[in-house]
């Protein structure tokens, strides 16, 4: 079933593309604009604001807490009823150091906060805690898509394939512009999305 959307689209591949082009260029105009300083860093509030920013021009949902249980694979994220005192909780998180951190970024993606686009929005609202707490940020170049993957639904369960994977791809390169374009390139393509470049958007 296709998501209801802004633009009228009745077509999964054309909404895929669609929206693939549209976030990436707002993904874009976040970083270019200095609109990306205006995050909220690590709480829910940040994490809206991008989603809101990525997807308000596709999706009546965009920066909105879900109304729908979803589920990926045999996981479901966290049931409705618990959300909202769920994302109270990890708003209260600590982010000291990069196992809280990751920690916390395990926590958010349990939440799942969204209908959709929830795994794009949060490794841009992880990469803003790091960079703001450590000085440092993910270069998703140097974390394989089908590794990724597999560590994130082990860590509902055990968070050390995530945080040794992410720990290895850390950079100080936190003020570059290619990097960071290049690192939505990459989180699209965890999700599938490989149509456009961002740089070239
Ligand atoms: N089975 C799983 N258990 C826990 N986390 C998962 C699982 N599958 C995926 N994830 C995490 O959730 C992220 C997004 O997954 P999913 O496709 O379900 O959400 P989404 O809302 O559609 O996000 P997006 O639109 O950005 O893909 C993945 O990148 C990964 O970090
Ligand atoms: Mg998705």
């Amino acid at each position: 079933m296709i998501l209801e959307n802004k633009l009228n689209i009745t077509d999964q591949i054309e909404l895929a593309k669609v929206e693939e082009k549209i976030s990436k260029q707002k993904a874009k105009q976040l970083f270019d604009s200095g609109d990306i300083a205006k995050v909220d860093v690590g709480t829910f509030t940040g994490l809206s604001f991008i989603h809101a920013y990525l997807f308000e021009d596709i999706y009546h949902f965009a920066g909105k807490i879900r109304e729908v249980n979803i589920s990926k694979g045999d996981f479901r994220f966290a049931p409705m009823m618990y959300l909202a005192p769920s994302i109270k909780h990890i708003d209260a998180m600590p982010q000291g150091n990069f196992d809280e951190i990751i920690e916390k970024y395990v926590e958010m993606n349990i939440a799942h906060p969204f209908r959709e686009g929830n795994g794009r929005a949060t490794r841009i609202w992880l990469d803003l805690i790091l960079k703001e707490e450590l000085k440092q940020v993910i270069d998703w170049n140097l974390v394989d898509k089908e590794e990724y993957l597999s560590a994130m639904q082990r860590s509902v369960v055990k968070d050390v394939e995530i945080k040794v994977l992410l720990k290895q791809a850390l950079t100080d390169q936190i003020h570059d512009r290619t990097l960071f374009m290049k690192g939505i390139d990459v989180s699209y393509f965890y999700e599938g999305y490989s149509e456009f470049k961002t740089e070239d958007l």
